[in-house]
C-alpha cells in the first residue's frame, strides 16, 4: 500500500515539532511526488559554524519523522544528503508499509517534549534511569552519553556552562543574534511562530531588566560592572541545582555524524520526557569552543582565555575520548514546575 498525502502531512507536522537552536526552525519540509524532502535553510553566521546547530536540529526533525511514520505503520527510508553534504537538500524520505504495526513508545512525547528553563528539584537521578539513558545512546550507534557522576564533576560541567553564558553576554555578535531571535510579546511570537518567546526563558522578576539589555551599549557598560558574571552565575546555579549534566559525544565532525548526533539528542530528550525528566541544553560553550578551535580570531584575547578554561572544565567533568567530539551539553532533572508557556512552530503546508 502506498502512503497517502494526509499521512505524509501528519508525519511532517510531527517532524516540525523538533527542537532547534533559538527555535529558528531553519528548515523546510516539502513534498516532491511521494517523497518528503527536508531542506536546510541555514545561514552562514559564524556561530552556526559548520552548520552544527542547524544539523543537530535537522537530526531531531528526522528522528521525529521516523517515530511518527513507524507509529502510523510505515517504515521510513531515508536518503541523506542526496546532492552532497554541502547542499541544501538534507534528506529525501520515502515511506513503505510495515508488515506489522509497530507502536512507538516515544510517540506521545513528540507533542509534549519541551525545554524547561526553570529551577529543577534537588533530587538525584535514580541509577536505573541513568543506565537506561546511557543504554539508549549506546544502542543508537550514533554517539555516547556521558553523565556527571558526582558533585565534583557536576561543578566542573556547570563551570563550563558558566563560561559559555559569560561569553554570550560579552560578545557583541552573539548578543545581537540572541536578542534578534527573542519574541518580546505574545503577538510577535504568534506572528512569526518561531524564535524565543520571552516567557519561555523563565526570567521571573528579572524579565523587565532583561528587556533593557536589548541595547548592546547598555549591556557592555553593565558588563564592566559584572553583569555577564551575574548572568552566568544564574546559569551555574540552575545547573548545580539539577540532577546531572549530560554531554553527547560523537565519533567525528562529519555532517552525517552531527546529524545522527541530533537524532540521538532528540531520542534522549523524548526518553527523558517519558521518564518524567526535564532538560535544558547549555549549548553555548560547545559552539563557542568549536569556533574557537578552528577560527580563534572571532574572540578577543580575554574571551579566548575564558574559552580555554571552559574546555578544561568540560574535560575534567566528562571522561571524553575526543574533546572535539562534543555535540551537546545539557542539564537534566525533575522540574519544579511545568514551563510557563510553550514555544510555537511554523505551520507546515505540503
Ligand atoms: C541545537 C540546539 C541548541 C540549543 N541550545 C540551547 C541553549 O543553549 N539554551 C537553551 O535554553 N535552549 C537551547 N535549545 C533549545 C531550543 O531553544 C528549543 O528547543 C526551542 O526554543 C524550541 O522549544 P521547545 O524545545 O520547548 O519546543 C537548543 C536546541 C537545539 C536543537
Amino acid at each position: 500500500m502506498t502512503i497517502s498525502q494526509e499521512i505524509i502531512s501528519e508525519i511532517a507536522r510531527y517532524a516540525q515539532m523538533a527542537p532547534s537552536g533559538d527555535n529558528l526552525q531553519d528548515w523546510r519540509l516539502s513534498l516532491n511526488g511521494d517523497t518528503l524532502e527536508l531542506i536546510g535553510e541555514f545561514d552562514d553566521h559564524p556561530f552556526n559554524f559548520n552548520h552544527r546547530p542547524s544539523l543537530t536540529g535537522y537530526g531531531a526533525v528526522l528522528e521525529n519523522a521516523r517515530i511518527a511514520s513507524e507509529e502510523f505503520g510505515f517504515e521510513m527510508i531515508e536518503e541523506l544528503f542526496p546532492e552532497g553534504a554541502n547542499k541544501k537538500l538534507i534528506s529525501s524520505l520515502r515511506f513503505s508499509k510495515s508488515p506489522s504495526k509497530n507502536q512507538q513508545p516515544l510517540f506521545p512525547y513528540l507533542e509534549t517534549r519541551a525545554v524547561n528553563r526553570g529551577k529543577y528539584q534537588k533530587k538525584e537521578l535514580p541509577p536505573e534511569m541513568r543506565k537506561e539513558l546511557v543504554k539508549t545512546a549506546e544502542e543508537s550507534g550514533f554517539g555516547k552519553l556521558l553523565l556527571t557522576e558526582n558533585s565534583a564533576s557536576k561543578q566542573k560541567a556547570a563551570k563550563a556552562a558558566f563560561f559559555g553564558s559569560q561569553i554570550m553576554m560579552e560578545h557583541q555578535g552573539v548578543h545581537q543574534s540572541l536578542f534578534q531571535n527573542i519574541r518580546w510579546t505574545q503577538a510577535e511570537a504568534e506572528k512569526t511562530r518561531d524564535g524565543l518567546f520571552i516567557k519561555t526563558l523563565e526570567l521571573g522578576f528579572q524579565e523587565p531588566a532583561f528587556r533593557l539589555l536589548r541595547s548592546w551599549t547598555l549591556t557592555s557598560i553593565l558588563n564592566f560592572f559584572g553583569l555577564s558574571l551575574f548572568a552566568a552565575f544564574r546559569d551555574y546555579q540552575l545547573s548545580m541545582g539539577s540532577s546531572a549534566l549530560g554531554l553527547i559525544e560523537i565519533p567525528d565532525d562529519s555532517p552525517q555524524s552531527i546529524l545522527n548526533g541530533g537524532k540521538l539528542f532528540e531520542r534522549l530528550w523524548l526518553k527523558m520526557s517519558s521518564l518524567g525528566l526535564s532538560l535544558q541544553p547549555e549549548s553555548a560553550i560547545v559552539y563557542f569552543l568549536h569556533l574557537f578551535w578552528e577560527q580563534p580570531h572571532h574572540f578577543t584575547p580575554s574571551q579566548r582565555r575564558v574559552l580555554e578554561k571552559g574546555a578544561r572544565a568540560l574535560k575534567e567533568a566528562f571522561p571524553m575520548k575526543n574533546e572535539k567530539g562534543i555535540l551537546m551539553l545539557f542539564r537534566l532533572g525533575y522540574a519544579s514546575k511545568a514551563p510557563s508557556t510553550r514555544s510555537l512552530r511554523k505551520l507546515v503546508e505540503i
